[in-house]
């Protein structure tokens, strides 16, 4: 037959007749299931009906992945919810193919096996996978607005159980092989090399039948549904808000609802796919999901990659990024004053390393690769030192005289500075092209953002380098402009101060926090300033008020004068001690003028910084705010917030505020720009 277009997947049947259907798909790294890659499997299985083998294996020509998921970009182009409806419903009829094909199907998996990855693997009869690291299976649809839709919720609870099913499926959990296999998820997790044979003997000689485990089966009885609904419910709502990640409940109600009658539990389960796909929350969050892409992808340069990591400053920060460099495969020397400081940032280092590499070699060979460097050897030889010192610009000026005729020609000089401009510290420089920053946020293992801020002479292929760098340790880098604060301290603390003012105005802490929360911040901001440490505010606020037009509220002064420093001395705003519990206020009501009042201080700033170009453009403003400051994801980030709320009604109510409470509140000349648009 004459192939007219390249396949996506081969077909092949062996001496034993167990055909082999491979998905390799073309000019792409990774396995995605779009709409041609659906329809073509669905030829294959018709390929497969006449051809009559004894058995299929389903598995995946890429060597690090099986199938990520669906295709999301293809997503953005859905635009209705009966187009949606059609999409998702064609999809779960091609999958009910393949689980009505009369021979054992098997899915082989290795790698990535995420989203419609896994729900095909569900709609085979078998599944087996390899217990490699890499291995990782799992719906993590929730975490785009949605649930699975190609018949995973169905299918999914009738494998493992309501409750194993459901703890997947309501976090978006990924999980590895073997636990895949103590879930019942997987048949048999393998070492990579026994795959394939593995697959063969599924084919050939079918495993007993699992039997639920007896909580899962009291769990799925029709009396008990409701009750565990209610339960389920309950632990959703400790972490989001149904009005702002709908997707979660609406899978609850979806179990809730299925009945004996399959048909109708996937149609169920396509219309309400449907309904999340075309809502406001998955839009944001697709879109958040394809700025995180568009941010990495940044970091893929023909670049050089620096691979010898010398740190300066052990504290704080400048342990954490060591630590977290060598985690991901750097050289990394390490430098202090203090030697045991550096004693400390070992001890860290051991147990980052434990929680994350588990096993014991690959824990011993990280940590070789962290080298403790008192006398500060590591500077000749790295391609890279990062600065991370005191915040004083006089002493890190001096340390950089010490250090520039030491360094090689070709290394790079980062500041982790978080309030410095870097033409300060440019000065000091006999070559200030190469130095840049890298702005790393507390903690730097939570972390994703990694600003890469230009100074004054930055040569942008030093930049380049960087952002690099940033990528091959697993964080996003965010290109910014060199201004005080640079982007997100800038941004954020007009929105701290104004917390601390209404505090000192007498509003309850708590409520203010509620207010922020309430718009879907991830934490309030007075919790925040208590958990970065209010020294730490004061200082960033007092470089900022010499810049921008922010008065330092008085009341921040005299907590740090205190030493009420926050979380770090057991008392800031709120107290810290042993029964250090998050109070809820849940229904607390929580004045307009409140949330206002936060929110438009720090929208306010994001319209500044773009109308100055902080960052590129728009879109990568809001990633850096997003995944700077946990900003709402579900509102898609706040220059899109702005957008679809209206700049001119934001910018009228600006005005209003300015009247009541003065010009920290003025508009800045952004929002007329943005108005006209
Ligand atoms: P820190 O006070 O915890 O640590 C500073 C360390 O530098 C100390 O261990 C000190 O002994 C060492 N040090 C000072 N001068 C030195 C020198 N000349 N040579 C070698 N070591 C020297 O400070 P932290 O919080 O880690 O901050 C470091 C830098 O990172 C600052 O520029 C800060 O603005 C920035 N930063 C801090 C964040 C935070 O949340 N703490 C977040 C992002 C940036």
């Amino acid at each position: 037959m004459a192939t007219k277009q390249a396949e996506q997947w081969k077909l092949e049947q062996d001496d034993s007749r167990i055909a082999w259907l491979t998905l390799d798909r073309t000019e792409s790294s990774a396995n995605t299931l779009g709409r041609q890659v659906l329809e073509e499997l669905d030829q294959k299985l018709a390929e497969i009906e006449e051809m009559r083998p004894k058995a299929v294996v389903i598995r995946s020509g890429k060597p690090g992945g099986f199938i990520a998921g669906a295709d999301i970009k293809e997503f953005t182009e859905i635009t209705d919810r009966d187009q949606a409806e059609t999409v998702i419903r064609r999809s779960q009829q091609i999958f009910s193919r393949l689980e009505d094909l009369p021979m054992p199907t098997i899915a082989m998996i290795h790698g990535f096996c995420l989203g419609g990855g896994l729900e095909l693997s569900l709609a085979c009869r078998y599944r087996i996978a390899s217990d490699d690291p890499g291995t990782r299976l799992g719906l993590p649809e929730v975490l785009l607005g949605i649930h699975p839709g190609f018949g995973g919720s169905v299918r999914l609870p009738r494998l493992i159980g309501p409750l194993g099913a459901m703890s997947l499926m309501l976090a978006g959990r990924t999980v590895t092989a073997r636990s895949a296999k103590k879930l019942g998820l997987v048949d048999y997790a393998v070492a990579e090399r026994h795959l394939e044979n593995g697959a063969r003997s599924l084919a050939e000689n079918a495993p007993p039948k699992r039997r639920l485990p007896l909580r899962e089966r009291l769990a799925a009885l029709p009396l008990a549904k409701p009750w565990v609904a209610k339960l389920l419910r309950r632990n959703v709502a400790k972490k989001v808000r149904e009005d702002h990640y709908p997707a979660p409940y609406r899978l609850i109600d979806l179990w809730l609802d299925f009945g004996r009658d399959e048909a109708a539990n996937y149609n169920a389960e396509a219309a309400s796919v449907a309904e999340l796909i075309t809502g406001e929350t998955a839009r944001n969050l697709v879109r958040v999901f394809l700025l995180q892409e568009q941010m990495k992808s940044l970091g893929r340069s023909d670049a050089s990659v620096p691979q010898w990591v010398h740190v300066i400053g052990g504290g704080t920060m400048g342990g954490d990024i060591a630590n977290w460099c060598a985690l991901q495969g750097m050289t990394v020397t390490i430098q202090d004053l203090d030697p045991e400081r550096l004693g400390q940032v070992v001890k860290r280092a051991a147990t980052l390393f434990r929680r994350k590499l588990k096993q014991e070699s690959p824990v011993r060979n990280a940590l070789d690769r962290l080298i403790p460097d008192p006398d500060g050897h590591g500077v000749a030889k790295a391609d890279l030192v990062i600065e991370a010192i005191f915040e004083d610009a006089d002493t890190k000026r001096e340390l950089y005289r010490q250090i520039e005729p030491r360094m090689r020609e070709d290394a790079l000089l980062a500041s982790n500075t978080s309030s410095i401009p870097l033409e300060e510290l440019a000065k000091a420089l006999k070559r200030p092209e190469r130095l840049l920053g890298l702005h790393f946020f507390n903690p730097v293992a939570k972390m994703q953002l990694v600003e890469v801020i230009s100074g004054p002479d930055t040569k942008p292929e030093h930049l380049q380098r960087g952002a690099a760098f940033v990528h091959a340790i697993k964080r996003l880098p965010l290109p910014v402009k060199g201004c005080p604060g640079f982007l997100v301290n800038r941004i954020l603390m007009p929105y701290l101060l104004e917390a601390v003012t209404l505090v000192e105005e007498g509003v309850d802490p708590a409520v203010i926090d509620q207010a922020a929360t309430d718009f879907g911040m991830p934490m309030g901001p007075v919790r925040l300033a208590d958990t970065v440490g209010l020294d730490i505010c004061l200082s960033v606020a007092r470089i900022l008020a010499n810049h921008y037009p922010i008065e330092v509220p008085g009341k921040l002064e005299s907590m740090v004068a205190d030493k009420r420093l926050g979380r770090k001395s057991g008392r800031g705003f709120y107290d810290y001690g042993s029964n250090d519990k998050k109070s809820s206020n849940e229904g607390v009501a929580v004045p307009t003028e409140v949330t206002d009042r936060l929110i438009l201080r720090l929208l306010n700033e994001v319209v500044a910084c773009w109308r100055e170009e902080i960052a590129e453009d728009a879109d990568l403003l809001d990633a850096g705010i997003i995944f700077g400051t946990g900003f709402a994801p579900f509102r898609g980030g706040p220059m899109h917030h702005i957008t679809t709320s209206g700049p001119e009604q934001l910018a009228s109510r600006l005005r209003e505020l300015e009247q009541n409470h003065g010009s920290r509140f003025t508009p800045d000349a952004g929002w007329e720009e943005l108005s006209s648009k």
